[in-house]
């Protein structure tokens, strides 16, 4: 048996010398299991976790709750100051301590994604910390055109909460966003690098009568389309009521744009960083994946993790690389807003305004 194994890998060796279309051999460890193999055998106990975040949370969609467990990433990460004092950055305070930190006015509705993520975290022995960070991970691999970001486990349990005033609100003025952002050490590219999120987003608790409305006519697909979106000229109040706090007018029925969004679109520090991602989907995600590592190290240090990017699932490429002008509207609806560089020329749908279905429960 010994001899047959040694030929067949000589053989094996050989075919795989010889074509380049030979199958590689597998030299990574077999977990446990007896069936997945990694490189990290440590990463072998989160492969039950993604599997069973996929079927039982995100139910295999890039829906409301993976949009919320990318949501509640960056609301228990930037918890965290580089001058110390304002809580231990990605650690999972925001589930841990969810009777202080889901009571501040920023955390609106992070409650809904900890009642999914705090039983599963316990069932599968997970750290709070950990099942938020890996968890935005996978939900990432769900929506198109996500890239895949590089993912830590070992996370040590909080030991505080985070103080209030650490996550910014949609009606605060771009220079207060950047100032608390600075503060937890990003810098305004890598701001709106992480704003690419809102292209798998919705609100539901500036205007509760228009719950579930997106950011982006395609909630579903980690897109361009925000980038463009939010620079269309605003002439729409989803709803009908308010506009509610930190709420503006938006350009498509069902639309909802935030206050936030529309003001780095159009600041001086942060426009030409938003323009480059409208026709630039690779450069888009590239940064978005560098500073979301970034983010989910926060208070941590890597050194003492485990790096297991190896078993997050590759997401799906997106299904244009430039971001497509809604139908119904024309090039004249931009708001360029850089004054470096021309605004790329995109392509336009065909057909009647559509309005923007919510994104659905679940
Ligand atoms: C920097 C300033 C930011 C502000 C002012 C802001 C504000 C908001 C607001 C008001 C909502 C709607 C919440 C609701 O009503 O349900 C929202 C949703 C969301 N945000 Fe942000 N956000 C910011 C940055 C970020 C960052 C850095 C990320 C992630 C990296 C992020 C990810 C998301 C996601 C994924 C949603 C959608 C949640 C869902 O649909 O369930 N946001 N954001
Ligand atoms: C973290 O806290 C949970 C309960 O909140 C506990 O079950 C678990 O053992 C703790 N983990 C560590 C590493 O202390
Ligand atoms: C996207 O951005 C990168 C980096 O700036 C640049 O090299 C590339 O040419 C851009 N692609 C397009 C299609 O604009």
């Amino acid at each position: 048996m010994a001899f047959t194994g040694l030929r067949a890998f000589a053989v094996i060796a050989a075919l795989a010398v010889a074509s380049n279309a030979a199958p590689a051999l597998d030299t990574r460890a077999l977990c446990p299991d007896g069936v997945n193999r990694v490189n990290n055998l440590q990463c072998c106990r989160f492969i039950p976790v993604r599997d069973a975040l996929i079927s039982e949370i995100f139910e295999g969609q890039c829906g409301e709750n993976a949009h919320s467990t990318v949501r509640i990433a960056f609301h228990d990460a930037i918890g965290f100051s580089t001058r110390g004092g304002k809580g231990g950055g990605a650690d999972g305070s925001m589930i841990a301590f969810g009777a202080t930190e889901l009571a501040f006015a920023a955390n609106a509705g992070i409650d809904e994604i900890v009642e999914d993520l705090q039983p599963f975290a316990d069932a599968h022995g997970v750290s709070y910390g950990d099942i938020i960070q890996f968890g935005s991970s996978v939900a990432l691999s769900l929506c198109p055109g996500a890239p895949l970001v590089q993912t830590f486990v070992g996370r040590r349990n909080a030991t505080a909460p985070a103080p209030d005033g650490t996550v910014p609100d949609p009606f605060n003025p771009v220079t207060q966003i950047l100032a608390r952002m600075a503060d937890a050490g990003f810098s305004p590219a890598e701001v709106i690098a992480l704003l690419a999120s809102h292209s798998i987003a919705a609100q539901d608790e500036i205007e509760p009568n228009i719950a579930r409305s997106p950011f982006d006519s395609t909630p579903d697909s980690f897109d361009t389309q925000v980038f463009l979106e939010v620079l269309l000229k605003g002439n729409v109040l989803p709803g009908g009521l308010g506009p509610g706090e930190g709420e503006v007018l938006s350009p498509l029925e069902g639309e909802f744009r935030l206050e936030s969004d529309a003001a780095f679109a159009r600041d001086p520090r942060t426009a030409c960083t938003w323009q480059s991602f409208v026709a630039n989907q690779s450069l888009m995600s590239r940064q978005f994946a560098t500073a979301m590592a970034k983010l989910g190290l926060l208070g941590q240090n890597s050194r003492q993790l485990v790096d297991c990017t190896e078993i997050i699932p590759r997401a799906k490429p997106a299904t244009r690389t430039a971001a497509i002008i809604p139908a119904g509207k024309t090039r004249q609806d931009i708001e360029a807003s850089c004054a470096q560089s021309a605004f790329p020329n995109l392509q336009t749908a065909r057909g009647p305004p559509a309005t923007v279905p919510p994104v659905p429960e679940q």
